[in-house]
């Protein structure tokens, strides 16, 4: 007998491949989709398919696809060709913009579109190729919009899902696009559409009323005498594992270290990819206003700021590098003393035990962007606030918004009001910060990531049951 399985599609695997002397090292990805997923997809005999990071060249890809395989992934090779004009072009300099309500700087170019397309095409051969009856597919992110109308195409009744880790934006937005139609019949090809909040479903069934023959009814979608089902499920992280993590030796000894190097200080911690949408330099000049009008915390604070190399062949991704480094050179030339730093500026990765200690000594962390589908990191710092101490800073245009209430929420576009919400941050007193972490921790654990599967899943069964019964 044959078991059904899930099949995960997306662009990026949970792990990529660095080369090292000629050798292909696996590592773990970065991004709240392979962070998020990564500890769930194994259930069954599920598999994973999707990029794994870089170009392998032809006479290396049986090795690559060998080595994945042990960890139930299967590759879906990029050219450089490709990698340049799908991923960099047009999901990273048209779709990402946009949808982050940054139509300037979007690049609307026809040849990007054009690989889209083709690039769809392939992924969609890999599911063609690696796809049983009774299997159900699972499609995710932007990257991919085309792929449930192809699949659809091939195979009529399989199941889809489909989930989009960024905001959906409004319709005045969304239909800038040049090629809006033909986006949304693709996503329309999944049963159901899954978004991390309300208003990404809102905007989504008001742009695809308009720009498909679809019908609507409530959140449903009559649609080519299919039902499509648009809901929100606000997507969660391993809780146990980020609240396991704070007790790991290698996780106390970072910490250890820390506390030495930074005796008195308060820690303000931020940790994002290097992205225009994560309010990096808002929040950097914040800090700078911070240091101004508040003299008397000189030598009291540090932020330690993490910024992941992300993208950094698009060129609006290297100005804000350029950018960065010029702020935070400014700013620490300007208040450093003999003796203290006010920003401590990482350009790198880091491992998930180092980062578990970087939220475990952090007094204050600051998650600011100026729009995010979800924000993981926001939750990755409550789940390890095992004392219920800590204070975390919030932009309202982050998904995580909606459901972490008891953070000091800031608009992040005022700076005024972030510096204002981490002196707050800094003056709290203790009873407050846990009256405040614990209502969060209690939201985070509950709503972790398996209920996030579980609720799709379940979600996705009852969708194809109800088309069913009305066949
Ligand atoms: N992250 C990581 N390595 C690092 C720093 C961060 O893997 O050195 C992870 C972090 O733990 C989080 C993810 O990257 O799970 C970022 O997800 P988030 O939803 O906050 O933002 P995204 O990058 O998806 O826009
Ligand atoms: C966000 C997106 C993911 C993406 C991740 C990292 O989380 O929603 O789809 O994988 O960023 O970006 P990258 O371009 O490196 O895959």
């Amino acid at each position: 007998i044959t078991i059904n399985k899930t099949i995960i599609i997306s662009n990026r695997l949970p792990v990529k491949i660095t080369e090292q002397n000629g050798e292909y090292i696996l590592r773990p990805s970065e991004g709240g989709l392979a962070t998020g997923l990564g500890s769930v997809y194994k259930d069954g005999n599920n598999i994973w398919i999707g990029w794994p990071g870089i170009e392998v060249p032809p006479e290396r890809q049986a090795e690559v696809t060998d080595k994945l395989a042990e960890l139930n992934l299967v590759p879906v090779f990029l050219t450089a060709e490709e990698i340049n004009l799908y991923y960099e072009g047009f999901s990273n300099e048209v779709l990402w913009p946009t949808f982050h309500y940054l139509a300037t700087y979007a690049n609307f170019d026809q040849t990007y579109w054009n690989f889209y397309k083709s690039v769809n095409e392939k992924f969609k051969q890999a599911v063609i190729d690696n796809i049983l009856d009774g299997d159900t597919v699972w499609v995710h992110d932007y990257q991919l919009l085309m792929l449930p109308y192809l699949i659809r195409t091939e195979k009529p009744n399989i199941t889809i899902g489909f989930f989009q880790h960024i905001p959906f934006p409004s319709y005045e937005i969304f239909r800038l696009i040049p090629w809006r139609e033909e986006l949304i019949s693709g996503m329309l090809g999944a049963d159901l559409l899954g978004f991390h909040t309300f208003d990404d479903v809102r905007h989504f069934l008001s742009a695809a009323s308009r720009l498909s023959s679809g019908k609507l009814q409530d959140n449903i979608i009559l649609y080519k005498d299919r039902q499509v089902v648009v809901e929100a499920f606000p997507m969660g992280i391993d809780y146990e594992k980020f609240e396991r993590l704070t007790t790991h030796e290698k996780v106390a000894r970072h910490s250890a270290t820390f506390k030495k190097s930074q005796k008195n200080l308060k820690i303000i911690l931020s940790i994002d990819r290097l992205d225009y949408s994560k309010g990096i330099i808002q929040r950097l000049q914040a800090m700078e206003l911070l240091l101004q009008l508040h003299p008397h915390l000189i030598e009291k604070i540090s932020l330690f700021m993490v910024v992941v190399p992300s993208r950094d062949t698009v060129p609006k991704y290297r100005e804000l590098r350029d950018n960065i480094d010029q702020l935070v050179g400014n700013i620490n030339s300007r208040f450093r003393t003999l003796s203290w730093t006010p920003i401590h500026y990482f350009y790198r990765s880091f491992s998930v035990e180092f980062l578990s200690a970087l939220y475990s000594i952090s007094d204050v962390c600051l998650v600011t962007p100026m729009r995010d589908g979800m924000n993981l990191v926001s939750k990755e710092y409550v789940a390890s606030r095992t004392n219920n101490d800590g204070v975390l800073v919030l932009s309202e245009m982050a998904g995580a918004s909606k459901e972490l209430n008891d953070a000091l929420i800031v608009n992040p576009n005022n700076i005024g009001d972030i510096m204002r919400a981490i002196v707050q941050a800094i003056d709290m007193p203790l009873d407050e910060q846990q009256l405040r972490m614990s209502s969060m921790r209690h939201i985070v654990k509950k709503f972790n990531i398996h209920l996030w599967v579980k609720n799709f899943m379940d979600k996705l069964k009852e969708v194809k049951e109800m088309q069913q019964s009305l066949l």
